[in-house]
């Protein structure tokens, strides 16, 4: 950074309408940064929500960003995500209070925490693959928000089928709201989710004080999290962890909805790579329980996964502000204005990956990983995000999307149903139009792992 940024000019690119800008085309369009990038190049300006906005493109880009990370750039987030999620929540901390809270939440996705979750996400799977069996026609997207409400509910804060209780409901209100326009009243979409903030906050509160009563508080996220400590033995509050619990159900349910969706519509479209996965499933023997250890040798389902998040990333990319005067590529980055990093148009680079819109999980074997360098490998496969503020609960992702797709190919057939729209619709997260109907069937279910 040598000349001075204020003498560089700024990106191309249109404001677009007074004050809204391009807000309405940005949530509409899901080729909106892709066709901009191709009019512009790598690097482009626009206003959104109000606020002059400048899109870069690119492994490099990722890394100028990332690496910025409270320096150069802050976490920013829209008002009404900000109003939804309440001011203590980890998205929204900065500086050295995000670190310490990291730290402390992390303790419940360290590999021992995550073993104890094995057996109730294969239990809770398994409830759900029979349930679709016994329907035979289903519309499979709601159906998988459900199962991982379910999980993360009874995962992080012990509670059986959340998705039927009155915190799974309220809880999908509050979601609604989360990117809307911050307007509190009784019928829009963010006054409702408000409302359901405060019964929410309430029942987790209950749940909470509970826990802290009892002389074991359990091996659950929330049982981990009332007793994490940091170095110098402080625990959270009552009233923080309220806030921390609400974003983990949260950034548990919504992206991972959109990645199970996708391998199951990946996997019926490619019948060879669901033929691969089965070879390799016929290694582990239904009666051996699942482990970390045993879901680690699956290497093939490994570079699956990999792929569908590549090639159907649940966030797109990161909203940063500009807190310090900075350049890139000759073009000045001014303070105040927001930046975002790209995780969807990276991920289809056809320098980082040719033929960038084939599923190819091929990509991901050993031998052609090898040929890409670090930061390409960092920077140019971001599913969760990098730097400082990665992903958390990358791992429990991980895990939860490998033993829901090893339970799927061993125990179920499924095909797509004609006549729908499989095109993918982003808001919240990307997933088919018509929700992914399909004809679902048993395969043989397991016997004694369960
Ligand atoms: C496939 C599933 C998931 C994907 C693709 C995903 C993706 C991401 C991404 C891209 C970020 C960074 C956002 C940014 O840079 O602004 C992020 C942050 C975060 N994720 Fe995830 N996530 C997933 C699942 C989960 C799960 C299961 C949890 C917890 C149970 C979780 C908890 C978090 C938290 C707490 C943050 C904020 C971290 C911070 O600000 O320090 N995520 N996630």
């Amino acid at each position: 950074m040598t000349s001075t940024p204020s003498t560089l000019p700024l990106p191309p690119g249109d404001f677009g309408l007074p004050l809204i800008g391009e807000t309405l085309d940005f949530f509409g369009d899901a080729n909106f940064a892709t066709k901009r990038f191709q009019k512009h190049g790598s690097i482009f300006k626009t206003r959104l929500l109000g606020k002059p906005t400048i899109f870069i493109q690119g492994a490099d880009a990722n890394r100028f960003i990332l690496t910025g990370e409270n320096q150069t750039f802050v976490v920013s987030w829209p008002p009404s995500t900000r109003a939804l999620l309440g001011k203590r929540s980890l998205a929204l901390q900065v500086g050295d209070i995000h670190q310490n809270r990291r730290k402390l939440l992390a303790q419940a996705f360290m590999p021992r925490a995550l073993a104890g979750y094995i057996a109730t996400m294969e239990e809770i799977t398994h409830r759900y693959l029979q349930r679709w069996e016994t329907q035979g026609q289903l519309t499979w997207y709601p159906e998988l928000r459900n199962y991982t409400l379910d999980v993360a509910c009874k995962l992080l804060v012990g509670l059986d089928h959340g998705s039927q209780t009155p915190l799974g409901q309220q809880f999908e209100v509050w979601c609604k709201g989360l990117f809307s326009i911050p307007l509190p009243l009784p019928w829009t979409r963010f006054g409702q989710a408000k409302q359901c903030r405060d019964r929410l906050l309430q029942t987790i509160e209950q749940i909470i004080r509970e826990r802290q009563q009892r002389s074991d508080p359990g091996t659950d996220t929330l049982g981990l999290l009332v007793q994490a400590t940091d170095e110098a033995g402080n625990h959270f509050s009552a009233e923080e962890l309220k806030d921390q619990v609400l974003l983990l159900l949260f950034a548990g349910h919504e992206t991972l909805t959109s990645a199970v969706a996708s391998f199951c519509l990946l996997t019926a479209q490619y019948p060879e790579v669901l033929d691969k996965i089965r070879q390799e499933q016929q290694q582990f023997p239904a009666d051996r329980p699942l482990s970390l250890e045993s879901l680690r040798e699956m290497t093939y389902l490994d570079q699956v996964l990999k792929e569908v998040l590549r090639l159907v990333p649940p966030v797109g990319g990161g909203f940063r502000t500009v807190v310090q005067d900075c350049e890139y590529q000759g073009y000045q980055i001014p303070r105040g204005w927001s930046v975002l990093y790209q995780i969807g148009t990276t991920h289809k680079d056809d320098l980082l990956y040719p033929d960038p819109d084939r599923f190819d999980p091929d990509r991901f074997s050993p031998d052609r990983i090898q040929s890409q360098t670090v930061d390409q490998q960092k920077y140019g496969y971001l599913p969760f995000g990098g730097g400082i503020r990665e992903c958390l609960g990358k791992e429990f992702a991980r895990l939860e999307m490998k033993i829901f797709a090893a339970q799927l190919v061993r125990y179920a057939d499924w095909q797509l149903l004609p006549d729908q729209s499989l095109e993918m619709v982003t808001i919240p997260t990307p997933h088919p139009k018509d929700e992914l109907r399909v004809r679902f069937e048993k395969r043989g279910m397991p016997n004694g792992n369960g």
